[in-house]
């Protein structure tokens, strides 16, 4: 009995996985056509071999690229892999020997990245947020879609996600005489990078943020100290105690005064 039951749940997996996956795929087809300018109506996917000849320098980096390990083959279920899989189709282009304005150019819009990235578009939609959907920064400020590794980040290093935010928000990056162990660990610590339903896209909204690391066993007594009135007073920072979360060259507990 239990047996037929899971094999009659298999199938309908399968059903509905078809049908989720095609689905998905007209949704990325529509995608495209939303976006496409009016000189490229009528273009056709041509293949990422195509590019290569005009855009030497992307297409050797892509190759090695995380999208570029996905892309098997020039196209999908009618979807393109490789170049085209975020540019667009690409034959009126490559007819008129390239040119502005006829390729689609995800820097000036992420709608591109949600056709497959859909839960990232939600990530955006929250209270605190970074200004992608407000056009203000793209996708492509953080991430690196032709580089090896898209992320801002590699297998080795977690500091490059902090480069990554240093290009905007220099005076986190110091030199501070003292400096907080957790921004060296990355400031995804203890920041969303996309968006947050915390002010200032924090990942926790209280102590909690903290006590991830501090975790003392005789909270509140931290150091010599007795934190429990501070505690009833705001959150480890907005009690105006650590201010200077990020580093302080005043003060070797993160205080402003
Ligand atoms: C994952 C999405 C993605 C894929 C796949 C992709 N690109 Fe891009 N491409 C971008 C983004 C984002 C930008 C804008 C930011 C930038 O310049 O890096 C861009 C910009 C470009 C530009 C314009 C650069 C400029 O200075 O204006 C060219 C040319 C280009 N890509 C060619 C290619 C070629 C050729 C391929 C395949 C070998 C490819 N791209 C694959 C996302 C992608
Ligand atoms: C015959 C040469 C040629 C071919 C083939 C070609 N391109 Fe281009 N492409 C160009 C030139 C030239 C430019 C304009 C560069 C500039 O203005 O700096 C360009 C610009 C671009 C841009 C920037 C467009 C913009 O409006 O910002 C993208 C993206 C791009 N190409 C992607 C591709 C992709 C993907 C393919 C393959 C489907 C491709 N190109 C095939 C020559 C070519
Ligand atoms: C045609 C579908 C498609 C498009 C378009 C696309 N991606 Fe992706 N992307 C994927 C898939 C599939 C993966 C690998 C699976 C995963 O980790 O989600 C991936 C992986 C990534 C990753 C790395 C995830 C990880 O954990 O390593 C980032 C970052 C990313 N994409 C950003 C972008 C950005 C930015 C754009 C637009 C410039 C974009 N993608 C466009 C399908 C796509
Ligand atoms: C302010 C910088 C920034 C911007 C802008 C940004 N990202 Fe990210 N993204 C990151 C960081 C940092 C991570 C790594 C998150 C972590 O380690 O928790 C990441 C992770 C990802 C991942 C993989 C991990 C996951 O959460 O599934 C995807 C996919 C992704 N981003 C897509 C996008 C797309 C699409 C856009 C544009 C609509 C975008 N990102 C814009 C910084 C950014
Ligand atoms: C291309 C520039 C740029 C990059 C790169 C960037 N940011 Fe931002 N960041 C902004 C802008 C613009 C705002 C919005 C400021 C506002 O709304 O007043 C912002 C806001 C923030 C805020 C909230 C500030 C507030 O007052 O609410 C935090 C936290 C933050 N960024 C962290 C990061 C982190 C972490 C990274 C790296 C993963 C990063 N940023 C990368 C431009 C950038
Ligand atoms: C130990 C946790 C922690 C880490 C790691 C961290 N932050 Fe923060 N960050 C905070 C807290 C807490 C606030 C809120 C401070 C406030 O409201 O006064 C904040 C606020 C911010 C703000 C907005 C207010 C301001 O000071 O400009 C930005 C921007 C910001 N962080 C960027 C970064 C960047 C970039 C990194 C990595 C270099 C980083 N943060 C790492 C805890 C952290
Ligand atoms: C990712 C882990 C991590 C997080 C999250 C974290 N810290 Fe730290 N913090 C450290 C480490 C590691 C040190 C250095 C070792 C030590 O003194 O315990 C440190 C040091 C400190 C110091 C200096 C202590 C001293 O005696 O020199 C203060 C103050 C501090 N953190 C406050 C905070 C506050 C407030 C928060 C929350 C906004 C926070 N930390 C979040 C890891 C973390």
């Amino acid at each position: 009995m239990s047996k037929k039951i899971s094999s009659f749940g298999f199938a309908w997996i399968a059903v509905f996985g078809f049908v989720f996956f095609c689905a998905g795929n007209d949704a990325r087809a529509d995608v495209y056509s939303q976006l496409l300018t009016p000189e490229m109506k009528g273009a056709q996917f041509v293949g990422t071999e195509v590019c290569a000849s005009c855009h030497e320098k992307q297409y050797r980096e892509f190759k090695f690229s995380t999208h570029g390990r996905l892309a098997t083959k020039d196209t999908v279920e009618g979807v393109p892999q490789g170049c085209e899989m975020c540019h667009g189709p690409g034959s009126v282009h490559a007819q008129n020997g390239g040119g502005r304005g006829t390729m689609i150019n995800p820097s000036k819009s992420p709608e591109v990245c949600f056709s497959c990235h859909m839960d990232k578009k939600m990530e955006f939609r929250l209270p605190f947020h970074h200004p992608v959907l407000e056009g203000h920064m793209s996708c492509a400020d953080c991430h690196d879609a032709h580089g090896t590794d898209v992320r801002p980040w590699t297998a080795t290093s977690l500091e490059d996600v902090n480069e990554a935010c240093f290009k905007c928000h220099v005076d986190k990056r110091g030199p501070f005489a003292w400096e907080h162990q957790a921004v060296r660990d990355g400031c995804s610590t203890c920041h969303k990078p996309h968006g947050s339903i915390t002010d200032k896209m924090l990942v926790a909204r209280d102590a909690n943020l903290c006590l991830r690391c501090h975790i003392q066993s005789d909270f509140p007594v931290i150091g010599d100290r007795n934190h429990a009135t501070n505690m009833t007073q705001g959150t480890c920072w907005s009690a105006g105690c650590h201010t200077a979360i990020h580093g302080s060259s005043f003060d070797r507990h993160f205080r402003d005064e």
